[in-house]
């Protein structure tokens, strides 16, 4: 059984340090009350060490958008997970589609990055989904199954540590969301594969979607049972956005 329903901001490059704290100062008081689901903010590096400590004692988590899989060493420019944990945060983010298309990671990395993040005790939230051609060519289930399969191998027995974010590429950034029945019916299949994976799993993974989600059109995915949750960009820029977002179901 699926836990607490996860709504997670992914702010990508956007706001720097005093921008994170007008944010959240503003959002806070925004979500006080709700306890019965799980709320994310997953914004830059530079801004993971501030808004821990503003988020510290409230019912909101922390979470980065991206790590590195070494512990630490002549890797210039990357971050390590002993770093992110010492802000507060208990989430990252793996395998967004921005990493994939712009900055060329593959399944072989992902996998490991989503390893190291389960060895940190942190929680990953691992993000599948197939591009335009790929879904005019009708290999959606296939694209989204290998990405699983490589970015899930050798973890299988942790898959209920993990959190997968459904976001047709699509879908991202472009103010075209998919229609939440052809979400739902990717989500079924990758609830089936997360099975066959792992047939011992109690089935804690929550499967989030992501792709222009709105506050308008958030509790039409959250209607479905298959859908847990959501993940959010450029909706959860803007507080009052996203905790329409949070409140819509
Ligand atoms: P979007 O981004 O909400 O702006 O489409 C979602 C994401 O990339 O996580």
């Amino acid at each position: 059984m699926v836990a607490m329903r996860l709504i997670a901001a992914n702010w990508k490059m956007n706001k720097t340090i005093s921008e994170t704290e007008e944010y959240i100062k503003n959002f806070i008081p925004l979500v006080k009350d709700i306890n019965d689901r799980e709320i994310l903010l997953c914004p830059p590096f530079t801004s993971l060490q501030v808004a821990g400590e503003l988020l510290k004692d409230t019912n909101i988590k922390l979470g980065a958008q991206n790590c590195f899989y070494e512990k630490k060493g002549a890797f210039t420019g990357e971050i390590s997970l002993d770093m992110i944990k010492e802000t507060g945060a208990s989430y990252v983010i793996v395998g967004h589609s921005e990493r994939r298309h712009i900055f060329g990671e593959d399944d072989e990395l992902i996998n490991k990055k989503v390893t190291a993040v389960l060895e940190a005790g942190l929680r990953p939230i691992l993000c599948v989904g197939e591009k335009l051609e790929e879904r005019n060519s009708g290999i959606t289930f296939k694209v989204v199954e290998t990405q699983l399969k490589i970015g899930l191998s050798g973890i299988e027995e942790y898959i209920d540590r993990i959190d997968i974010a459904y976001e047709p590429v699509w879908a991202i950034g472009t103010g075209v969301p998919a229609t939440p029945e052809d979400a739902k019916e990717v989500h079924s299949f990758i609830r089936e594969m997360l099975k066959k994976l792992n047939p011992d799993a109690k089935g804690d993974s929550r499967i989030l979607y992501g792709g222009s989600v709105k506050p308008e059109n958030a509790s039409e995915f959250m209607k479905y049972e298959e859908i847990n949750g959501l993940l959010v960009g450029t909706a959860s820029l803007d507080p009052d956005s996203f905790s329409k977002i949070v409140k819509s179901f």
